[in-house]
């Protein structure tokens, strides 16, 4: 890894047609419906929005579609909030942050195939009481509607959007989103809402159409739950993982002997080092040596993480000013192939 630009590939990366290294943005582009999780915090939503921005410059039209967030995505691309109901973000980027009482009512007046009887069905007072009768209802009236927006058609019968980004909840709840279609599939009678779950199913189970974007940090806990979370997905739902994104990799300083020796007193170590060292020259070897030890622990997690999971592997610099900032995003955007 160079110290300034982190490699965006593994040596395993997919090779285009005309033999080059495709980029993230390329390798992923093609697909449909991508749900993007990994542990809380770890950048989920700023990489979908960069890989939107990514995705769009490459003449994509995607919709990054959030589960009822705090939502942070209007920040991160530099736009007005983002609610319920779906807005232009950027050039061919549109989002939504789908709130489960209002989709279920959408879901329910396309059902009904009447607004005003669907209201009323649907009303506030009952609706919870639907989420509580039918397991995986609350967690589907999300998914399946970012799922439908990928049947949804432009006046000139073109698929709407090309690719739906979907944010998804922190690792465990990412998980219990994505065994929903097939909970429905084995509990609810035929009818609609199966036939949906159905057609959803077959798409995320089809690696040309869809897939899962696992985002992590290079950190030993990190690596350690994204190596489970990329198993279970495999072999419990038995779903395509596409490609890990190492978000936020620090550009290496020292060789892997300077660290060694940076490392060697454990002094330069102790909680308290930075305090009782700060003023002196010695601050200096101290701040090296804590940097040394962050970058033997990012070396060895994404060792670990090539090693274990054969996945290709894009790895994010870390921003350290301009995180948040729909400036950092373009960058990241970059790093994506954008
Ligand atoms: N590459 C980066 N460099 C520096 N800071 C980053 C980077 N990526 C994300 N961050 C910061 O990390 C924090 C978490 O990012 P983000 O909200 O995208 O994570 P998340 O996985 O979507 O979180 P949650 O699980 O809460 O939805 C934010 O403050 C963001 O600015
Ligand atoms: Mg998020």
């Amino acid at each position: 890894m160079t110290p300034s630009a982190p490699r965006s590939h593994s040596k395993d990366a997919p090779k285009s047609h005309r033999g080059h290294l495709k980029s993230v943005a390329e390798e992923l582009g093609s697909r449909r419906f991508l749900f993007v999780t990994g542990k809380g915090g770890v950048g989920k939503t700023t990489i979908c929005g960069a890989l939107a921005l990514a995705l769009a410059a490459r003449g994509k039209r995607v919709l990054v579609a959030m589960c009822n967030a705090k939502e942070r995505l209007s920040a991160i691309l530099g736009t007005r909030p983002i609610g319920h109901d779906i807005v232009e973000a950027a050039p061919r980027v549109h989002a939504v942050n789908i709130l489960p009482e209002r989709a279920l009512e959408e879901y329910g007046a396309m059902v009904i195939k009447s607004n005003t009887v669907a209201k009323l069905v649907f009303d506030n007072k009952y609706v919870s009481a639907f989420f509580r009768a039918v397991p995986g209802l609350y967690e589907w009236s999300m998914l399946g509607k970012a799922w439908f927006h990928t049947t949804e058609k432009d006046r000139d019968g073109h698929d709407l959007y090309d690719v739906i980004l979907f944010d998804a909840p922190a690792t465990g709840h990412g998980l219990d989103m994505l065994r929903v279609p097939k909970v429905i599939l084995d509990v609810v009678p035929p009818g609609v809402l199966r036939r949906d779950a159905d057609a959803a199913w077959a798409m995320f189970r089809d690696p040309k159409l869809s897939g899962v974007v696992v985002v992590t940090l290079p950190e030993e806990m990190p690596a350690t739950e994204t190596i489970e979370l990329v198993n279970a997905i495999r072999n419990e739902l038995h779903l395509p993982v596409l490609q890990t994104i190492v978000n936020g990799v620090l550009p290496q300083l020292f060789t892997d002997a300077e660290r060694t020796e940076l490392m060697r007193d454990p002094k330069l170590l102790e909680v308290d080092a930075p305090s009782t060292s700060a003023g002196q020259p010695l601050g200096a070897l101290v701040a090296g040596a804590r940097r040394a030890v962050r970058e033997r622990v990012q070396v060895e997690s994404l060792d670990r993480l090539k090693r274990t999971i054969d996945l290709p592997m894009a790895l994010l610099p870390f921003l350290f000013d301009e995180a948040s900032t729909a400036q950092g995003t373009r960058s990241l955007a970059k790093h994506l192939g954008g």
